[in-house]
């Protein structure tokens, strides 16, 4: 029976803990530095399991050998950039959050396949990489699946057809320099870049890169939590299942798209060893470049804690 082990008990965590038991995930931790907060949400996934008459085992706590024997760890924890904070800062405190977890997971007599959330989530996941040293095809960066959903669910809005129809793909950073590509996303086995004019394309395209800055100043504090744990969730359903599923990640480049060692989101295949396969798709120059531009930016900042 396969164990997940969520880290940071917030919007995400939580979320995603109770669509792990709703699944019927037999067991699941979750742990955060905040005691009474993780244990707080966990009595409540507890009765929520059992008005459900679902048989999860939820523990919970700070003690980080909770998460021994785990197929998948899943690291939320972190903070959001607040209003004056720089991308500097967050990077600091994040880093700091993302070293210590690190260390930590460490120690586990068994190296798990580490999916990380926490942001900017492409350098936390060279980072997390730096720290432990864990083997990279278990290092899992996460947001562009994301981001494809949302790139998805406005291309189905758009052209007026259920959601199920669409296969869309975002690749790049998980932030501003994000690409979704109309001419690797589909409906119905047609390209949404035969289906709808540039003019319309282009707006799906910023809506998209939009709109998690936009959920964040509707809800006035905290961001999205909803689609960031389905989509996890679909991540994780598909290691577990050895589905060999397609789906966007952060994951370590070597030689792939022209790029070196730097952790980037591109199309992988996921599978019980975690990344089964890196998809190359036929760029052409301009996106190509802007890949490899996102590359560079990312190659260039450091994180010192
Ligand atoms: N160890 C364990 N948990 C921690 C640690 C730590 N070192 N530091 C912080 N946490 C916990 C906090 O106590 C909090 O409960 O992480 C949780 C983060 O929860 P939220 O603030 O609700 O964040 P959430 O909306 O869930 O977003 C999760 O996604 O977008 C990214 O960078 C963002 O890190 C954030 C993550």
């Amino acid at each position: 029976m396969p164990k997940i082990t969520v880290i940071g008990a917030g919007q995400v965590g939580s979320t995603l803990a109770l669509r792990l038991s709703d699944a019927n995930i037999q067991n699941i931790a979750v742990i955060d530095i905040a005691k009474n907060i993780v244990e707080g949400k966990c009595l409540d996934l507890q009765d929520a399991a059992a008005a459900k008459k679902i048989n999860s085992k939820i523990e919970f706590g700070d003690d980080f050998s909770l998460a021994k024997d785990s197929d998948i760890v899943v690291i939320t924890a972190g903070l959001p950039r607040k209003p004056g904070m720089t991308r500097e800062d967050l990077l600091r405190k994040n880093g700091a959050i993302i070293k210590d977890i690190a260390s930590k997971l460490k120690e586990l007599p068994v190296e798990p396949i580490t999916i990380l959330v926490t942001n900017p989530v492409d350098l936390m996941t060279a980072f997390f990489h730096a720290q432990t040293g864990f083997n990279p095809k278990k290092i899992i960066g996460f947001g562009i699946s994301l981001d494809s959903a949302r790139f998805a669910n406005l291309i189905s809005q758009e052209l007026k057809v259920k959601a199920s129809t669409v296969e869309a793909i975002v690749i790049a950073t998980h932030g501003k320099d994000m690409m979704p590509l109309p001419r690797f996303s589909y409906v119905d086995g047609k390209p949404v870049s035969e289906l709808l004019t540039k003019e319309k394309i282009d707006n799906l395209i910023s809506q998209t890169v939009q709109r998690g800055a936009k959920i964040v100043s509707c809800l006035g504090s905290g961001s999205a939590y909803f689609a960031p744990s389905a989509a996890l969730f679909t991540m994780i359903k598909s290691i577990l299942e050895n589905d060999g599923s397609i789906q966007g990640a952060s994951v370590l480049l070597n030689g792939q798209y022209g790029i070196n060692d730097v952790f980037i989101g591109v199309p992988v295949k996921l599978g019980k060893d975690g990344i089964e396969e890196i998809i190359e798709l036929e760029l052409d120059e301009k996106e190509k470049e802007n890949l490899i531009q996102a590359a560079v930016e990312l190659k260039k900042c450091t994180i010192s804690v």
